[in-house]
């Protein structure tokens, strides 16, 4: 049963104060919280584990090799890849697109090919592409969004061409909260087109469980820190038909068969995309979190993320001069919203004297804002460990700045 105190309990964080109240941390589109169990991992990993993987013959690197490659097992399992291979470990979502658009560049883009991706990307899912189609003479095109922040999807069929080569699109927007239709559009962009798709599920796998085959994407990246789990750690799922193609992206140790001075040959993947020590009590720390939420439940996190998504968007709507982006009624745990004549800056800064954690700006997602035409907004963004009381403090603190800044 979703018992929201005693998971609470789990989160030390949340029993902090801030400018002397206590804590009210709506953030978790930027970083979510740490479970016990996280945290606990970690520790156990410095206090009894640590050692270098790749074949270490003593105990504790083999044993620390195994925990490892459990925690790669664990993940694939959580998104149903269908080997534990087609998992690369890397430092996030940024890392993993930027592994992507690195090899698949090099393997499939040449002058006057076509990438697609949206209006609603994170900045991680533009810039890696329009460097790409820079260097290659490639066309970068977009799909639009409308005013309620959700793709137009229409003439999907019309901008996937021949030509084109990926398809790369946010699976929930972390500026808007929009749950984009990433199966359906899916199998429409597979009736006219080849193209690789890429979905970055750095905002969906805090709130849902993907399944990378149902999905039939070709990649699906995500960071660890936004899914309850460790900074410095992420996914890319990649599967093995474009892993066994892709040129390694960084190399070095671990990534190898064997070296000799005039020659390498690499290793399969992942170790082949895996150079250097990699962040190993990260990956550890991953798994924990991963068995942790499923501890939960998705269906119950959904739940009750959507009644406190509904709560706090009817309360706001009271408040005169407030206007939400991002009004689908396809979204989660996301609101967005400015008060008329407000800086979210200022709104932000006011808000933090009342111990309330919201984010003020662009959000990385500067054509958005150009859409609208803001400097940005102000973010609520919650996870299952949030409260309705907390909602209520946030609209009562938000009433208090409006009264300061007018
Ligand atoms: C949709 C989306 N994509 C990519 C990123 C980048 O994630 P990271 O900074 O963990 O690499 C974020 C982070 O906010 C995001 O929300």
């Amino acid at each position: 049963m979703f018992d929201i105190q005693n998971i609470r309990k789990d989160f030390p964080i949340l029993n902090r104060s801030v400018n002397g109240k206590p804590l009210v941390y709506f953030d978790n589109g930027a970083t979510a919280q740490k479970p016990q169990a996280v945290i606990d991992a970690l520790v156990q990993y410095y206090t009894n584990q640590n050692s270098n993987i790749h074949r270490g013959v003593h105990t504790l690197s083999r044993e620390i090799t195994i925990a490892y490659e459990e925690a790669r097992q664990t993940i694939a399992t959580h998104i149903n890849a269908a080997q534990p291979s087609e998992l690369i470990f890397t430092r996030g979502t940024t890392e993993s697109i930027n592994l992507v658009a690195y090899c698949f560049g090099k393997l499939a883009i040449s002058e006057g090919d076509e990438i697609l991706i949206t209006e609603m990307e994170h900045h991680s899912n533009i810039i890696p592409w329009q460097m790409l189609c820079e260097e290659k003479k490639a066309v970068l095109k977009y799909i639009p969004i409308n005013a309620a922040g959700e793709l137009v999807l229409e003439n999907l069929e019309t901008l996937v061409t021949g030509k084109t080569k990926l398809v790369a699109f946010t699976h929930i927007s972390n500026t808007l909260g929009t749950i984009n239709p990433v199966k359906a559009m899916i199998s429409r962009i597979r009736a006219v087109s080849d193209a690789a798709v890429l979905i970055d599920g750095a905002q969906a796998v805090p709130h849902l469980k993907p399944d990378v085959q149902d999905l039939g994407c070709d990649f699906y990246v995500f960071s660890g820190h936004k899914l309850f789990g460790p900074t410095g750690v992420g996914i890319l799922y990649a599967r093995h038909y474009w892993l066994d193609q892709f040129p390694p992206y960084q190399t070095g140790g671990g990534t190898i068969k064997t070296v000799s001075l005039n020659k390498t040959e690499f290793a399969d993947a992942p170790l082949k995309f895996e150079a250097g020590t990699p962040h190993i009590e990260g990956g550890i720390g991953l798994a924990a979190a991963i068995n942790y939420v499923n501890s939960i439940g998705f269906d119950a996190i959904r739940q009750h993320e959507d009644a406190l998504l509904n709560y706090a968007t009817e309360k706001l709507l009271e408040i005169e001069g407030v206007r939400i982006y991002g009004t689908s009624a396809h979204k989660t745990s996301v609101l967005s919203f400015n008060v008329e004549g407000l800086h979210p800056f200022d709104v932000g800064s006011i808000l933090d004297k009342y111990g309330v954690a919201i984010r003020s700006g662009h959000h990385c997602t500067q054509p958005i804002c150009q859409f609208y035409n803001i400097p940005g907004t102000i973010r609520a963004s919650f996870a299952f460990y949030n409260t309705f009381e907390e909602i209520d403090i946030l609209i009562d603190s938000l009433k208090k700045a409006i009264r300061l800044l007018s």
